[in-house]
């Protein structure tokens, strides 16, 4: 590999993920891929998010990927289990978001013992991250955790607010682009948000988002900062990854090649009783198998459901291997809410994706770019923005039986693999510019991208 780090020691790179699964997930992959690339990795987070994150490190990560504890403040609202926003009710978000705010003497601490040679932050992490970081002159780099197309939205609001947005393929309505901007409009009257620091991480690849990297680095040229393309941050299969999951991998041996949907929304994304009902009753009206991963099954599902659709479809509960079960050659389908980990699983493993956006700010743009890109179909909503049985039944048909439907998986197989390949390059490239921001590279290289 051309990219070997040509500093005498391992270069130490401190992250501090947002304090969500969603989030967490692909820095520890960008944790691993920056181990491989020679440097050495502080994954800061809450003690209970640590538990879990330890079991996701495969044992030949162990010296090269340590956790570092972040003590938020004792708050008498927020009990410690609370440290993640998994699971965390919404009536204490409030609580959540003022004792994150108020963690910024905890982590200058970490930094301070650490003294690390580059930090990498998430975007939603408060104001605070950036300075603790130059306080202690170490350069930092942001990570965006979601798409190129999310990212330049963003951007072109931030920076050009005035002007239309011109990437119009996205097919984002009138209607959803208003919704965006006052999602968000609160964010940018703050004066402060996700454009601070001088370098934006993005874990995807130009073969899907070339135009969306290309319109964000003009936007952020502009105002001296620089996209950084990780390459598509996507686990590997064949690092650890056990879990027990045989019995579900087992079923899908049992079931005929791309012959089985899988549906699942996420670590945070719990759909509302409705809309899982229209898709409970649209899976039995188009007779496909399918495997459905629940994270609250109890009441969520009509009444009767598992014993109509019998050995026809699997239910679930909690977490399932992801990736190993969109690599099984039984799936033909994946049905997903369009979280970005997600829409890159699924291209990378050469799935087509049934985009059904929930409530997210970037799952709806993530949508359209999957269906822009020919490797998904969206289920559309009805005249009050719901979804109804009939149109997911529909929609399942098509692409999981019918020419569409192969044709579609031929396309996103190719798309796949050209993605898999070139963030190899891109995740090369990147490690590379990541060595030069180091303050203590010996290499003192200028940062070029
Ligand atoms: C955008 O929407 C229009 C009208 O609904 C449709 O004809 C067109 O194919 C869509 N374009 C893409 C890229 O999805
Ligand atoms: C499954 O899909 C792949 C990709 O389109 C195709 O090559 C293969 O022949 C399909 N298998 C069956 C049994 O249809």
């Amino acid at each position: 590999m051309d990219t070997q780090i040509k500093a005498s020691r391992r270069l130490e790179v401190l992250m501090l993920p947002f304090l969500a699964i969603g989030h967490i997930s692909p820095f520890l992959e960008l944790a691993k891929k920056l181990s491989d690339n020679g440097f050495s990795i502080h994954l800061c987070s809450t003690p209970i998010n640590l538990t879990f994150i330890k079991t996701k490190i495969p044992t030949k990560y162990s010296p090269t990927i340590r956790l570092l504890q972040l003590h938020l403040p004792e708050s008498p609202h927020l009990p410690p289990h609370y440290h993640t926003t998994n699971a965390l009710p919404p009536h204490l978000t409030p609580a959540f978001d003022a004792t994150l705010s108020a963690a910024e003497s905890a982590f200058s601490d970490v930094m301070k013992a650490l003294a690390p040679d580059l930090f990498v932050y998430d975007v939603l992490m408060p104001p605070w991250a950036a300075g603790v970081a130059a306080s202690h002159n170490v350069p930092a780099v942001q990570f965006f955790t979601s798409s190129s197309a999310m990212c330049a939205y963003l951007a072109h609001m931030f920076h050009r607010p005035s002007t239309e947005y011109p990437l119009v393929d996205l097919n984002l309505t009138r209607h959803e682009h208003e919704r965006i901007r006052r999602l968000i409009g609160d964010k940018r009257d703050s004066g402060r948000g996700v454009f601070d620091d001088n370098v934006m991480a993005i874990s995807t690849s130009r073969e899907i988002e070339g135009k969306y990297v290309d319109y964000l680095g003009e936007i952020l040229q502009e105002n001296n900062l620089q996209v950084l393309i990780l390459g598509a941050m996507v686990q590997d299969l064949d690092l650890g990854d056990e879990g027990d999951s045989s019995e579900v991998i087992e079923w899908l041996g049992t079931r005929p090649e791309n012959s089985t949907l899988f549906i699942c929304f996420g670590s945070e994304c719990v759909p509302s009783k409705e809309a899982m009902e229209e898709i409970a009753f649209g899976l039995e009206l188009s007779q496909v198998n399918f495997l459905w991963v629940i994270r609250f099954p109890k009441g969520a599902l009509p009444e009767g459901f598992i014993e109509r659709v019998g050995e026809r479809g699997r239910v679930v509960e909690g977490w399932a291997p992801q990736a190993r079960i969109l690599a099984h050659p039984s799936v033909g389908g994946f049905l997903s809410h369009c979280g970005w980990n997600s829409v890159l699983e699924g291209v990378r493993y050469g799935v087509p994706i049934i985009v059904m956006p929930m409530h997210r700010i970037d799952q709806p743009v993530n949508g359209r770019l999957v269906v822009e890109i020919g490797v998904g179909v969206e289920v559309g909503r009805d005249g009050d923005g719901k979804f109804g049985r009939e149109e997911v039944s529909r929609v399942v048909k098509d692409v999981m039986g019918g020419e569409v439907g192969e044709d579609m998986r031929r396309n996103v197989r190719k798309i796949g693999e050209k993605v898999r390949v070139s963030s190899v390059e891109e995740m090369g490239v990147a490690s590379n510019v990541l060595a030069q921001l180091c303050k203590n590279n010996n290499n003192n290289g200028q940062f070029v991208l």
